[in-house]
């Protein structure tokens, strides 16, 4: 079978990695296209990578008929419109998470993936992907901890990146710190546990970054989720991490627990000196998640030669923007939000 042809569209933070793995570290695609509305961008798509074709517009790319898949690392609130015109133009899609910013407008994508079932839609929750993860995945599948009871998770961005994110949040709405960090860990729930949220309480606090208020945004957020079957998620999202970029998972369950990176390791290296003995840290999402991105891309590729959809696709993107949605819904009224559990678009 020839090279899948790859349109990507964003190459900002994100979208640079997506692009560089594509081009560099997927068998069987070509990183063919790029689209993106600064020009420094489109040169490096160019010059770096050597992609043949380069769009100052989404539109004009999906138009492209060489093109067979589209990529999409836009800004989140653009995601639903760009998975619609890329399905009804004939294109297999990955997009990032979240799927969407507003439950009507996904829905209503839902309804156009649906009707190409021969086109293959993925999500990109990547820390499926991850090695770690899948391990703890196969130990709670294979009932090595029993019945869940409680999952906590972390999901903590590094301080260091806090101006670029202000930026970011402004000019191109994050949909708010639960859409944009905790829908890793609300999907992680989802997925060790198979089981649907039914009630969450959140709250959020602003203490060290005031510039976060004038962007609307929360330093931190915490919030305690009760799933269908009474299993209990607690899950701390932040802007904030001194130390690094912390992630951290820990699954509690009848017959044992277990965490994944307590310690956000960089590696294995351990270093003894005078400020006594330290591991180095995890900085950032593209160095923590790096084989993760490359795996999640490797699987959509052979999704779409091997004809078969992903695990991870649509009805997980609107599950789990309906949790981050309450979550902030529950902030901002200061009431536990009930959920309907329905997993039908
Ligand atoms: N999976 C993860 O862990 C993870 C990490 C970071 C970001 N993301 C997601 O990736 C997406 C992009 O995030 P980012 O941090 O790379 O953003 P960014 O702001 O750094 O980059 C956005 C890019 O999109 C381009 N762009 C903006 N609007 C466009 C449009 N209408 N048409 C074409 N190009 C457009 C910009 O020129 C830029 O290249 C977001 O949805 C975010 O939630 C996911």
């Amino acid at each position: 079978m020839a090279n899948i042809k790859v349109g990507i569209v964003g190459l900002g933070r994100l979208g640079k990695v997506h692009a560089a793995n594509i081009a560099k570290h997927t068998p069987g695609a070509e990183l063919f296209a790029a689209c993106s509305f600064v020009d420094e961008e489109l040169e490096f798509a160019k010059n770096e990578l050597g992609v043949k074709e380069t769009f100052k517009t989404y539109e004009e790319m999906v138009e492209n008929s060489n093109i067979d898949a589209v990529v999409i690392v836009s800004p989140s609130g653009f995601h639903p419109e760009q998975i619609r015109l890329a399905m009804e133009k004939g294109k297999h899609v990955f997009s990032e998470k979240p799927i969407g910013l507003e439950i009507g407008d996904i829905k209503k994508t839902i309804e156009v993936i649906a009707a190409h079932p021969e086109k293959v839609f993925m999500l990109g929750f990547m820390r499926r992907y991850d090695e770690s993860y899948q391990y703890a995945k196969k130990m709670v599948d294979e009932g090595k901890l029993g019945e869940l009871t409680v999952v906590r998770c972390y999901g903590i961005d590094p301080s260091s990146g806090l101006e670029s994110f202000v930026k970011f949040a402004g000019a191109s709405n994050s949909g708010g710190l639960f859409a944009d960090m905790s829908i890793h860990d609300i999907d992680l729930v989802r997925w060790f546990t198979k089981k649907e949220v039914s009630r969450v309480w959140a709250m959020g606090k602003n203490a060290a970054y005031p510039e976060l208020d004038k962007v609307n945004e929360l330093e931190t957020g915490a919030a305690m989720m009760q799933l269908e079957d009474k299993t209990m998620a607690i899950l701390v999202a932040g802007r904030n991490a001194a130390h690094g970029y912390h992630v951290e998972t820990e699954l509690i369950g009848t017959k044992g627990m277990l965490r994944v990176a307590a310690v956000p390791e960089k590696n294995l290296v351990t270093v003894f000196d005078e400020q006594g003995v330290v591991r180095p840290t995890s900085q950032n999402f593209p160095e923590r998640f790096s084989q993760a991105f490359k795996n999640e891309m490797n699987e959509f590729v052979a999704c779409i030669k091997e004809g078969r959809q992903p695990e991870v696709g649509a009805i997980d993107g609107l599950q789990s923007t309906t949790v981050a949605m309450a979550c902030q819904q529950s902030v901002d009224t200061n009431q536990i939000v009930e959920l309907h559990v329905n997993v039908k678009a």
